[in-house]
């Protein structure tokens, strides 16, 4: 199994452009199954979640075809309406297949995916609006079992804003029947480029981006082509990167304004940051001080950049309170970290971090879900010394060229076979 071996301890500096988003290619992909024909995607990142989403499709009678960054999606009848739990336990999203199937077909039988490292992860916020509009839900073996002649619209108020909730019921409700009201809905940057995709298909959607959407539901829809919105996880990743490191590094293909929350809290730490139309640049700082940061659902500081957050506080000056609001066990990186020399003491869902720059030596860790990696990562590349990190199987689910990028900024980083 390959690691990845950094030698840290320098200033990153050039740029760097950001690959398309995984969290937005992944329901976009499965939105095709609402409309047989051809759907085609540009900039769409080579990523092993996106492999097992073809997977996932071609199993349901889609041929997929790939050319550089464009991904062609051509959706056919299924044969079988199952989604097998051999191909959903690689991904947990997988569960998105579920209302697109439900809606255009009136049934569909798909696998419970089950807990992951960071949390049990359960779906009955998909589960229960899918009975509202009107299906029929059993689960049995494991298996998610819907059925539904056709879905009706109706008002469903979520308890939490839940990203992949509101991704499957708004897939739903475009083939409802009738007007489907969500409230209390994420507003991710990926739900916005997923209802674009939708209307483009035809589906009639407004109120994305805001905690109501309305969907008045279509007989049909047709495949259309897309450009998937870049990578904003990515791209606060590589402006860490360039932050821990001293570094001066500009992330082109991005949109500032969707990484408001981290780069609100970087200059809250003492780093000066500019931004054009699609970059954002982070210029050198010696010494930054340590802030606090509880994640939240967007436009709140996105979980998903919680762990790289907490590997730049570690060489803060300071101490920094960090609280996981999203996920229950997403502080698997802390032990790692603190194999590293870190002090971090953390309780439950807050993590104090006590921080020192040059504070870390380097060492053999482990990674053990995708942001970990890219945490464990940036600690390496802020590290005098060797840092290997162990299990990268994680960090290619979810980043496109991670070492070659970084490398592209002056990292002595490379992936080895152990
Ligand atoms: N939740 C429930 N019931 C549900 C669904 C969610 O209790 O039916 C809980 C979850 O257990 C969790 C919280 O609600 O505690 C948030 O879950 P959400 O549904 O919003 O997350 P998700 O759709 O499963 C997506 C991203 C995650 C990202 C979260 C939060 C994709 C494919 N995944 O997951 O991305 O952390 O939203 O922003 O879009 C990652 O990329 O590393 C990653 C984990």
């Amino acid at each position: 199994m390959d690691v990845i071996k950094i030698n840290g301890g320098k200033a990153l500096a050039g740029s760097v452009t950001t690959s398309g988003a995984k969290n937005a290619a992944l329901p976009l992909l499965f939105s095709t199954l609402l409309a047989e024909g051809e759907h085609i995607f540009e900039n769409v990142p080579s990523l092993k979640d996106i492999d097992s989403t073809e997977l996932l499709l071609h199993h349901l009678n889609c041929t997929t075809s790939r050319q550089g960054s464009d991904l062609k999606v051509i959706v056919k009848r299924p044969e079988s309406l199952v989604a097998p739990y051999d191909i959903v336990r690689k991904m947990r999203a997988s569960i998105l297949c579920l209302g697109p199937l439900l809606a255009r077909y009136g049934e569909a039988k798909v696998s419970l995916p089950g807990g992951c490292a960071i949390g049990s992860r359960p779906i009955n916020l998909h589960i229960e609006p899918l009975q509202q509009l009107g299906a029929n839900i059993e689960i049995e073996n494991g298996y998610v079992i819907a059925e539904a002649k056709k879905l009706r619209g109706d008002r469903i108020v979520f308890d939490f804003a839940t990203v992949g909730g509101t991704e499957n019921i708004m897939m739903a409700a475009t083939l409802c029947r009738g007007t489907t009201v969500l409230e209390n809905v994420a507003k991710e940057p990926e739900i916005v480029d997923l209802a674009r995709y939708l209307r483009s298909m035809g589906a009639r959607i407004e109120g994305e981006g805001s905690s109501v959407i309305t969907i008045e539901g279509v007989d049909e829809l047709r495949p259309s082509t897309h450009r998937v919105i870049p990578d904003r996880i990515e791209a606060g990743t590589l402006l860490i990167a360039g932050a821990i490191t001293g570094g001066d590094v500009k992330v082109k293909n991005c949109v500032a304004a969707d990484l408001d929350s981290l780069i609100q809290k970087l200059v809250d730490c003492g780093f000066s940051i500019e931004t054009g139309s699609d970059w954002v640049r982070v210029r050198p700082c010696d010494q930054w001080i340590a802030v606090d940061v509880d994640t939240a659902p967007h436009p709140g500081f996105p979980t998903d950049l919680q762990a790289q957050f907490m590997a730049l506080m570690t060489q803060a000056s300071g101490t920094s309170v960090v609280t996981e609001r999203i996920f229950e066990n997403r502080f698997m990186h802390v032990q790692e970290l603190a194999r590293m020399g870190a002090n971090i003491t953390p309780k439950s869902q807050v993590a104090v971090v006590r921080g020192e720059r040059g504070g870390l030596s380097g060492a053999p860790v482990m990674a053990t879900d995708l942001r970990a990696s890219a945490c464990l990562i940036l600690a390496g590349l802020a590290t005098e010394g060797e840092t290997i990190v162990n299990r990268i199987y994680h960090l290619d689910r979810g980043y496109e060229h991670l070492e070659e990028k970084l490398r592209s900024l002056g990292a002595r980083i490379e992936r080895r076979a152990a």
